[in-house]
């Protein structure tokens, strides 16, 4: 009969099926450095209260440090019988030290250990996630800034809209992780709580210090309420909502970097070393890197539903579902963490076609609001002035020109407000120098954003 830490009232070992569906160790085993941590605070506290003796203290904290180096080392078996990764290396201690390693789950149990553990692995994956947006957004402002003056058409419904800067585009994506950013701030924060002390869900007969705990392992406050201690998985939820949130946003940016690298675009080179190619079709270049992140946002999505739904019907306190809270959110970490890795270096490596993004502008009607505005400043109301510029084009189409090529007497006949600057004030460049008001798209209003980037990026 395989020895179970809790066998004791039970005659019978566990099936062996059961045994294997009822197990986590197969995945839970990535939060063994946060239970061995949560382990030494826990002995060290339990000792300082005189609930265990100092000399068992000693023992566990270099029992579990030789687990750890164990474990590091590649040189621990975890085993299915024992569950999960708290009796994996528990029932380790107790075969090593002996009677003190059975004293280190005094005033303890599994379900405010596990909670402790995931709180302190969301806590230290939230802050490497946000280093990962920073360096991002490092490397969309180096790319801003690399082509600072390049114009590009704007688009709405994927039609060209109005010129805009290619830098003023990159640093939408600056400002979208900037949210990105503030939301894991958040989760960081909410995550911040040592849920231990709580028990089972009603606390400890024990003469426990929840704070001295808190204290050894930084956190910042203590659960107020044991039930709620054990039962919350609010900051899973808000760290798989964030995600997917980042991840939406990940995913509209590579369906862009998509369409801009296909032939009929032709804005920008990725890098060959970012991109693979066809084994049938020897000319083929595909952008997987956007393709797959913008892929794999269904993934990170999917986890955020299925947490919601496995939290959605369960009362409180623990209920053994919440052991469902760790594969998707394991693999939405990881997700994560890798897309924004490949990203960063996919913007670094990633070349503009300054001529096709401008030749896009050029041979198109984008600069038509611009005729509007000329005319509504030398007194049409706007409403008129959009209708002689709506004209104007399709004189041109039926024409086969563009707004530039009409000669002083074609504008005439549209009406008498246009004199020779109307040239100049429908050019591109100036489309986008007099787009001036505070967040548009002129040079001085990208400079601005810059200003506030490089802060951004100087505070985090
Ligand atoms: N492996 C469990 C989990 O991930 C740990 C807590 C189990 N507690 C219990 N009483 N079965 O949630």
């Amino acid at each position: 009969m395989a020895e179970q830490l809790w066998g004791g009232r039970f005659s019978k070992s566990t099936n062996e099926m059961i045994n294997e569906f009822q197990a986590s160790i197969q995945f839970d085993k990535r939060m063994y450095h946060e239970d061995i941590a949560g382990s030494m605070a826990h002995a060290k506290m339990l000792a300082k209260c005189g609930i265990i003796s100092d000399e068992d203290c000693s023992k566990i904290t270099d029992g579990l440090q030789n687990i750890l180096e164990q474990i590091e080392h590649g040189d621990f078996d975890f085993s299915i019988d024992l569950e999960d990764i708290h009796m994996n290396i528990e029932k380790r201690l107790t075969e090593t030290i002996g009677e003190a390693g059975g004293r280190l789950h005094t005033a303890r149990s599994r379900n405010d250990q596990v909670a402790l553990d995931t709180h302190m692995y969301v806590r230290r994956e939230t802050a490497a996630v946000q280093k990962l947006i920073l360096d991002l957004q490092t490397a969309f402002v180096a790319t801003a800034k690399k082509y600072s003056d390049t114009i590009m058409p704007g688009y709405t419904h994927l039609q060209r809209a109005q010129p805009i800067l290619f830098s003023h585009h990159m640093m939408a994506y600056f400002s979208m992780l900037s949210r990105d950013f503030s939301r894991f701030k958040g989760v960081y924060e909410r995550c911040d709580i040592m849920p231990l002390g709580a028990g089972a869900l009603a606390g400890t007969t024990f003469p426990i210090n929840r704070q001295m705990v808190a204290d050894e392992l930084n956190f910042s406050a203590v659960y107020a309420n044991s039930l709620d201690a054990v039962s919350d998985r609010d900051y899973i939820m808000e760290f798989l909502s964030a995600a997917s949130i980042l991840m939406v946003h990940l995913s509209r940016i590579s369906e862009e970097i998509i369409f801009w690298c296909s032939r009929e675009f032709s804005f920008v080179e990725l890098d060959d070393a970012h991109c693979t190619g066809s084994s049938m079709m020897p000319q083929k270049k595909n952008p997987d890197v956007s393709e797959l992140v913008r892929g794999k946002t269904g993934r990170v999505i999917g986890h955020l539903m299925a947490m919601l739904s496995t939290v959605k019907g369960l009362p409180l306190a623990y209920n053994k579902d919440l052991q469902e809270d760790k594969e998707g959110l394991f693999d939405t970490i990881d997700t994560v963490k890798f897309s924004l890795a490949v990203y960063a270096q996919l913007i670094r490596g990633m070349k503009v076609n300054k001529e096709n993004m401008l030749k896009a502008v050029q041979e198109d009607f984008s600069n038509a609001t611009d005729l509007a505005d000329y005319l509504v400043k030398k007194g049409m109301p706007f409403r008129s002035a959009h209708a002689v510029s709506g004209k104007a084009v399709h004189y041109c189409i039926e024409h086969n020109k563009w707004l530039e090529d009409l000669t002083m007497d074609e504008f005439k006949s549209l009406s008498d407000l246009f004199s020779e600057d109307i040239h100049e004030a429908i050019k591109a460049q100036t489309c986008v120098d007099n787009r001036n008001s505070y967040g548009g798209t002129s040079p001085k209003q990208v400079q601005m954003q810059f200003e506030l980037a490089q802060n951004i990026l100087n505070n985090e």
